[in-house]
């Protein structure tokens, strides 16, 4: 018990998950809770910056709490909390504020692309970085499991706790990022990263029918062998020693092929999404978890927030 690994990984609220954030993210978080002490964080505070609707905020907040739970995390052994829950991100974000550079900032993936697309950035999503680096320091995980997105981020964190380590003294464990090889990046219906803000998803909990309209409407390009589109989704499933049969018997058949990851995407899904409707309408069940889920990890926040402010010199 006492060499256990500590995992910690977080999610927007922002609406339902996709197979992206679940093959990028929540397996490796499920995979790894029993060996592990995981730490699976839902960040309403950075999603502050897209949503803006107080009705949405605590449906899609109470809407990770009951996927966590539908894909089987065990919030007995593990911790599954708010951010807001626990004011010692906030605080140590400031903290971090301090030590930070506009310049350093302004390297952010997330902040050039905005940048790029013309549009205005708020100072929320420009200092983003800096609460996913509190995020993640006060709980002194050793790997953060996220899709190859997230990596700079983490990049940012490790560079952050070094930074504030020189200046105040060893205070900060240097987390890793752990990017699946394969997954890195799973791709949407056209190709590009799966991205609720491409609208190119297929939902994790998908209907059928959901499951039928978006894997019809995969991009195909004729040029190639294979489809990749299909394939690279099909991937996530099943093995290229169990594809390539299957692919190389139906080179050109596209529709075929799109019909196979259908009923393996319905075969993979149907029993999650089962399972969460069982769940779904528990609401004391979902109150519970994250009073029980807030009341552990801000017992670890505090403490290490007093070593940090003892370091900076404010006690
Ligand atoms: P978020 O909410 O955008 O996404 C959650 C996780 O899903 C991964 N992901 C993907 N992985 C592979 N392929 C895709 N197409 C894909 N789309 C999304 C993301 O990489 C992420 O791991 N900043 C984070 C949330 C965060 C956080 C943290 C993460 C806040 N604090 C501390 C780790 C540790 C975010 O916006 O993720």
């Amino acid at each position: 018990m006492k060499f256990m690994k500590t995992i910690l990984s977080g999610i927007q609220p922002s609406g339902r998950p996709h197979i992206g954030n679940y093959f990028g993210m929540m397996k490796q978080m499920i995979d790894m809770q029993k060996e592990a002490l995981v730490y699976a964080l839902i960040v309403d505070y950075h999603a502050l910056n897209s949503i803006q609707d107080a009705e949405k905020m605590r449906e899609f907040t109470r809407d990770v709490v009951v996927d966590y739970l539908a894909l089987g995390f065990d919030a007995e052994k593990n911790v599954l909390f708010k951010q807001s829950d626990v004011q010692e991100h906030t605080e140590l974000a400031w903290i971090f504020d301090t030590i930070t550079t506009m310049p350093y900032l302004m390297r952010g993936h997330a902040y050039k692309d905005a940048e790029a697309k013309g549009k205005e950035v708020s100072v929320g999503t420009f200092n983003y970085p800096m609460l996913m680096a509190a995020d993640i320091l006060l709980y002194s995980p050793d790997i953060i499991p996220v899709g190859q997105d997230q990596k700079q981020h983490v990049e940012f964190t490790r560079d952050t706790a070094e930074k504030f380590n020189r200046i105040y003294g060893e205070t900060f464990k240097l987390p890793e990022s752990l990017v699946i090889e394969d997954l890195q990046t799973v791709p949407g219906v056209d190709g590009r990263k799966m991205s609720k803000s491409y609208n190119n998803y297929i939902s994790l909990f998908a209907e059928d029918s959901e499951i039928e309209e978006k894997v019809m409407g995969i991009v195909t390009d004729s040029s190639g062998e294979r489809p990749e589109n299909v394939y690279a989704i099909h991937r996530l499933l099943k093995s290229e020693e169990e594809l390539k049969p299957i692919y190389e018997e139906n080179i050109g058949s596209y529709k075929k092929l799109k019909e196979m990851l259908i009923e393996d995407l319905k075969a993979f899904i149907a029993p999650m999404r089962e399972k969460r409707a069982a769940i779904a309408g528990d609401e004391n069940r979902v109150r519970e978890v994250l009073e029980k889920g807030a009341e552990r990890a801000r017992e670890v926040a505090a403490q290490k927030m007093q070593e940090v402010k003892k370091a900076i010199g404010v006690i």
